[in-house]
């Protein structure tokens, strides 16, 4: 068997229910002067929409096989990623423990809201590190267990060596797609934090002999002590998971800081922008957490030259940072036309 039919053959559940479609920003490569095409992995169910699905459906294929009862899962209180976990959990009839950062928020919105509608018991922790939040998460895990439960716990924006597998798939899925537009995959640019998508999708193009560009818009900060060893590690453990015989090094890891602007969460140049010309060219919306920052980042490299095309912005979802009030007034305040407009 070669090693991508081993890659294909991998124990997978299905939580989209569907293919994501690709399509071509028509409207948008032409305000830009380069070709992008879009992967819509934002499409989906509300609680299952983003790019955790895809690493879910490999993980959790695992987790249900090992016997597991409760899944147990960290993020800030905005996380996409604890929300996917919820409403897998809810899918898939497990129990959910969330730990959730920042201090508790007065108003259920966003992601949070849909966690608690999941339901996922929530344990608020504060204003802590991802680090902190790490260890916190296992005290829980092991409390858990000494309670009956067959825990299952996933990492920060559950980024593992066996999830990024559903990344290396979904390149796959992506090349194939755009072979039957007749296109190729130059470049592909993403939003990053967690790594799982890089990694996966790094390694999806190494089984192809490195034919496209993989560049990651970081989005938070200090995620990891060696952000870029990290995104490797996770590389090379899926590619041993799938015994591919692979050359990985720190140089295939293609990440930015460029536009990570204030921090996680906060403003960047260019996102607003960037927010509203997708939205006002394609009807695609995108949030400033994460893929705003990622469209602003084509957008400059476009204006700079430096995209090999055909170029593909993987949309990772987070459309649901949209209905937070902290996030929906600065939009509006930032893009003229509307921040002219009485409420
Ligand atoms: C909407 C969105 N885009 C991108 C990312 C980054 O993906 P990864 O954690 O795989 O680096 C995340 C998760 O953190 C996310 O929620």
């Amino acid at each position: 068997m070669t090693t991508l039919e081993t890659l294909k053959g991998l124990p997978r559940l299905d939580l989209r229910g569907f293919v994501s479609p690709v399509q071509h920003l028509e409207r948008f490569s032409e305000a830009i002067g380069v070709e992008v095409w879009c992967k819509r992995d934002d499409i989906g169910s509300v609680g299952l929409a983003g790019n955790k699905v895809r690493k879910l459906e490999v993980e959790l294929a695992h987790a249900v096989a090992s016997g597991a009862t409760h899944l147990v899962a960290e993020g800030s209180r905005l996380s996409n990623a604890t929300r996917a976990v919820a409403a897998a959990s809810a899918v898939l009839g497990l129990k959910c423990t969330l730990l959730l950062s920042h201090d508790e928020p007065h108003e259920p919105v966003g992601n949070l809201m849909l966690d608690g509608l999941l339901g996922a018991d929530l344990r608020f922790v504060g204003n802590v590190s991802w680090l902190e939040l790490a260890r916190q998460a296992e005290t829980v895990v092991r409390e858990l267990e000494q309670s009956g439960e067959r825990v299952y716990r996933l990492p920060i924006g559950c980024a593992s060596e066996r999830s990024c597998l559903g990344f290396a798939l979904a390149y796959n899925e992506l090349r194939e797609q755009m072979r039957e537009h007749g296109r190729t995959v130059g470049t592909i640019v993403h939003a990053s934090s967690s790594g799982g998508t890089h990694a996966g999708l790094v390694l999806g193009n190494a089984l192809h002999g490195f034919e496209s560009e993989i560049r990651g818009v970081v989005v938070a900060e200090d995620v990891y002590p060696d952000v870029v060893g990290t995104y490797l590690s996770h590389a090379r453990g899926g590619a041993r998971l799938i015994n591919a015989d692979l050359e990985l090094t720190r140089d295939h890891i293609n990440i930015t800081e460029a536009y990570l602007g204030d921090g996680y969460g906060l403003p960047a140049t260019g996102v607003y922008e960037a927010i509203d010309l997708l939205a006002t060219t394609e009807g695609v919306l995108v949030d400033p957490v994460y893929s705003g920052k990622a469209v602003a980042a084509i957008i400059d490299l476009a204006s700079k030259n430096e995209l090999k095309g055909p170029v593909v912005f993987w949309h990772t979802g987070g459309y649901h940072a949209l209905f937070d009030p902290r996030y929906a007034k600065r939009i509006w305040s930032a893009i003229d036309r509307l921040s002219d407009v009485a409420l």
